[in-house]
């Protein structure tokens, strides 16, 4: 039997179990899987879904939230409407879908149907959890796509933990190999408790990987105050020679997959 019919033969049997439970997507047994281990979705909670198109992800997270809770799902691409969950388009790295999310946060959150009072002056409503299976267009050149993903992970970071309450839970998917170990120690300064997770429907079928990051710290440890998890990702790269230090190379040079991402203007 080989490797890849194995693995293709793993793929249809989730995908026949989504059909058959009426899941959107076979990637929903990931989350329930990581909920079933780590239970990062209570009821009542304010739940973000990060690349959550077709709304697989949505579909589990309203589940375990409950009628109590809100789930909103933020995708590049439009998804039929989930039940129970609000859905925008939009690019997750952009400072004005932050923007978006986080006014609909303040005063958009219906829960039961009926809309939460908006927060008192000075007060900030955040998410208790956020799940991201963001993934970008694949190439299939692997160090290609590993590097951009990892990147792509690191905004995710970036532009969520803000939307994020302390002592929160957030889940990203992430592709195994170089520079993987940045990603780790940053989220390591920001949160108490962080591990990696192969959830049964995942495994051999790629080399993603789930990075569960349990209870948020108020501030982050010393090392990383005032730094971005990018630029941290960034010194990791530098530091392992995978990466030149800015200044030192022409802008285009592409090592080990790894390109700078143009900054937005
Ligand atoms: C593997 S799919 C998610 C599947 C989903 N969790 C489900 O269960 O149905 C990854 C998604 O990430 C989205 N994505 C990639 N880059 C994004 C970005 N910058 N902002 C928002 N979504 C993005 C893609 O459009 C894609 O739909």
């Amino acid at each position: 039997m080989s490797k890849r019919w194995f693995q293709a033969h793993q793929r249809d049997t989730w995908r026949r179990q989504a059909r058959s439970k009426g899941y959107r997507a076979r990637s929903a047994f990931k989350l329930k899987q990581i909920q079933e281990k780590f239970t990062l979705i209570r009821e009542g909670d304010l739940v973000l879904d990060v690349g959550s198109h077709p709304g697989g992800w949505t579909q589990v997270s309203v589940e375990e939230t409950g009628p109590n809770g809100f789930v909103l799902g933020i995708d590049l691409l439009a998804s039929a409407p989930v039940e129970g969950a609000q859905m925008i388009i939009g690019d997750v790295t952009e400072e004005s879908s932050q923007t978006e999310i986080l006014e609909l946060l303040q005063n958009g959150v219906k829960v039961n149907g009926k809309p939460l009072p908006p927060v008192n002056e000075g007060e900030t409503r955040l998410f208790n959890t956020i799940v991201s299976d963001i993934s970008p267009r694949l190439t299939g050149q692997y160090d290609r796509d590993q590097a951009i993903s990892l990147e792509l992970v690191a905004m995710v970071f970036d532009f969520t933990l803000p939307l994020l309450r302390p002592g929160g839970a957030f889940v990203t998917k992430i592709f195994q190999g170089t520079g993987i170990e940045g990603i780790v120690n940053a989220a390591k300064q920001r949160f108490s408790r962080v591990q990696r997770f192969s959830p049964e429907a995942s495994r051999n079928s790629s080399s993603e990987v789930f990075l569960v990051c349990k209870n948020k710290l108020p501030l982050s440890k010393k090392g990383s105050r005032g730094t971005s998890v990018m630029q941290e990702l960034d010194i990791h790269l530098e530091n392992e020679g995978i990466i030149q230090q800015k200044g030192n190379e022409p802008e285009e040079e592409i090592k080990s997959g790894f390109r700078r991402i143009p900054k937005k203007e």
